[in-house]
């Protein structure tokens, strides 16, 4: 029999999936149902300052090996989240949940930060600073001065568990930069990767973009980001310290997928464009395919090959 049971810092998790951010958590119905599947764990929809509707649709478009979308933070507003996550942790207080919040500009960090900070929420909180799909406002983790300035801003008034959503990045001297960076700060997780930002995905039979915002750029996901996400993971967990876990999100189809989104350095893995695509069964059946390539390789518990990758 093999164990599902990771954790991050002192916080305990009997599966390691989860859904990603944007997927099956708008609303408290749907974040109730991924409560109520074999996840582990569950992480709201990026909530920001003020409820908003999001980009025009079509936003989101399957692909042959993943997914495009644009959403543009459509969300109920972050203090509906977390009313949600406090409620949710009075009636289940062994199973703590993430908090996402994502901000329109970076002022907004610190201010949703010091209302969790004075609120009863004891879980987790993940600041995305890798939002790509609202118009006219870049990626902010893709600017080291301005990443700088929200992470000073929000740790004078944040004191609980905090980590940061990542966008992906592609060169040695960015992870050195970035890990550089976030090592100075009491962070207690990140979370590798967010979609590869800005792809484009045209219809054959009209010569058409797929979606409609920003022209048909949006973020690619699923197979596509596989590679990218398991390179992201694996080079974070050999630049952070080692009280800063990573959730391993970005790719998984598989079972296999999960595993070595893990062999790179996972404490938990996040499931985005599967999740979508095949709803809620999508976690007992990698559930299961985790736990077969975990008895095919002889592994009892995630701990023993966890960061484990091998290297010629
Ligand atoms: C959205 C997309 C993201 O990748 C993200 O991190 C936050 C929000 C969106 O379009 O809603």
């Amino acid at each position: 029999m093999v164990n599902l049971h990771t954790s991050i810092g002192s916080f305990q998790f009997n599966n390691v999936l989860m859904n990603a951010s944007g997927v099956h958590c708008m609303t408290a119905a749907e974040l109730d149902e991924v409560a109520q599947s074999p996840a582990g764990t569950l992480v709201t929809k990026s909530g920001t300052l003020q409820p908003r509707d999001g980009n025009p649709a079509p936003r989101y478009a399957s692909l042959e090996l993943g997914s495009i979308n644009s959403m543009g933070l459509p969300n109920k507003g972050f203090r509906y989240y977390l009313d949600y996550a406090i409620a949710f942790q009075a009636a289940h207080p062994d199973r703590p949940i993430f908090l996402s919040i994502a901000g329109t500009g970076p002022a907004d960090y610190a201010e949703m930060a010091a209302v969790i900070q004075a609120s009863d929420f004891t879980g987790l909180t993940e600041f995305n600073l890798s939002c790509p799909n609202v118009p006219g406002k870049p990626q902010i983790a893709y600017d080291l001065t301005t990443t700088e300035h929200i992470l000073d801003d929000l740790f004078k008034v944040f004191k609980k568990p905090a980590g940061i959503k990542l966008p992906p990045f592609f060169d040695l001297a960015q992870f050195d930069a970035m890990a550089a960076l976030l090592n100075r700060y009491p962070l207690t997780f990140i979370n590798s990767i967010n979609s590869l930002g800005n792809g484009l995905a045209i219809d054959a039979a009209t010569d058409t973009a797929l979606i409609l915002p920003k022209g048909g750029f949006g973020g690619i996901g699923g197979a596509y980001a596989k590679p990218i996400a398991l390179a992201n993971v694996r080079a974070f967990r050999q630049r952070l310290r080692d009280d800063i876990a990573i959730i391993g999100t970005g790719g998984v189809t598989t079972g296999r997928d999960v595993y070595e989104l893990i062999l790179c350095g996972a404490s938990l893995v996040s499931l985005g464009t599967v999740l979508q695509e095949e709803g809620l069964p999508a976690f007992t059946r990698l559930t299961q395919e985790l736990e077969a390539e975990m008895t095919a390789k002889g592994y009892a518990t995630i701990q023993d090959f966890q960061g484990q990758l091998k290297t010629l």
